[in-house]
């Protein structure tokens, strides 16, 4: 079976490339969650894009805070960029989404995966959420499916379904450069896990190899950083021809027994993210909190023995 979506992709990178049509991006890493977030602009018409924004969060006294968001908008107010696109590329399990925050501030549509209907639908259960809260993605504004257009200015862009993280991960292609989420990390680190609800790591094999097919010089804008053992500095920019050749999980020549064996053995030494419990709850709503209680305080639920 021809990859339609892959094809167009592939043809994409090469006309931005030989055109010279290549977004501009400038990131800004989280280190409290390891976030990478992208803000990509056309350098023609300023035309930008956020993707993975971090809303502070502090576990220990449930106060939240737009700090790091706010240095954003600081940034894209400056350099006169007008935001079309606020992009989750999945529904977080790390960090809270603060897309609400830079939607009303700066605008944009929120797009993310249609599969997010089968996370919500998955933690809608866990979390034993009322009829309030729909499991049919309409806290957002687009739900992108496989091959879908993202255009960003006069880039062309597309969206990618690369799931196994979790269901509803997607890639964007916008020009040359690719946002491709929690599937792979930087070379040295290897890449996502596979073990949340609704995770499988035999699809993010095939996901990944996917990317991989990509041309070689395409640039890969990464979710997260952990700094691999014997690097101090954190990185979430790379390239398809660097993760083929080193990455320590899926360089070119790991058959996808191995990966699985591989994936499935680490996950099961990891702990859950620290903020699992918030950020699912709250990203599952397009990162908006839960309703108010009768006395107008919005809660979070910790649902015991579940996971
Ligand atoms: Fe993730």
């Amino acid at each position: 079976m021809t990859d339609e979506a892959l094809a167009r992709a592939i043809a994409q990178i090469e006309l931005a490339r030989a055109r010279g049509a290549c977004p501009v991006v400038r990131s800004f890493f989280d280190e409290a969650t390891f976030t990478a977030t992208h803000v990509a602009h056309d350098p023609v018409t300023l035309e930008a894009a956020v993707i993975d924004s971090v809303l502070d969060y502090d576990p220990a006294s449930g106060r939240t805070s737009t700090h790091g968001a706010d240095e954003i908008i600081a940034y894209i107010r400056e350099a006169g960029l007008k935001i079309v696109w606020q992009i989750e590329t999945h529904a977080h399990a790390d960090h809270l989404s603060a897309a609400p925050h830079l939607q009303l501030k700066l605008g944009g549509r929120l797009g993310i995966g249609a599969a997010i209907m089968t996370v919500q639908t998955v933690f809608g259960k866990i979390f034993n959420a009322g009829t309030e809260f729909a499991r049919d993605g309409s806290q957002f504004d687009v739900l992108f499916q496989d091959g879908d257009a993202v255009p960003l200015g006069a880039l062309p862009g597309i969206a990618l379904h690369v799931p196994g993280h979790t269901p509803a991960d997607m890639a964007f292609i916008i020009g040359d450069a690719a946002f491709i989420g929690d599937t792979l990390f930087m070379p040295d680190y290897g890449t996502a896990r596979a073990d949340f609800p609704g995770g499988d790591a035999r699809q993010l094999f095939r996901s990944v190899r996917r990317l991989l097919a990509l041309p070689p010089e395409t640039r890969l804008f990464l979710c997260h950083d952990y700094k691999a053992p014997g690097r101090d500095a954190y990185v979430w920019e790379t390239t398809v021809g660097a993760e083929r050749a080193r990455n320590i999980h899926v360089h070119d020549g790991v058959t996808e027994d191995e990966f699985v064996a591989l994936r499935t053995a680490r996950d099961a030494t990891l702990g859950m993210p620290r903020l699992l419990m918030p950020s699912v709850q709250v990203n599952m709503r397009g990162g908006r909190f839960p309703e108010p209680e009768e006395n107008g305080t919005r809660y979070l639920k910790i649902p015991l023995d579940t996971l």
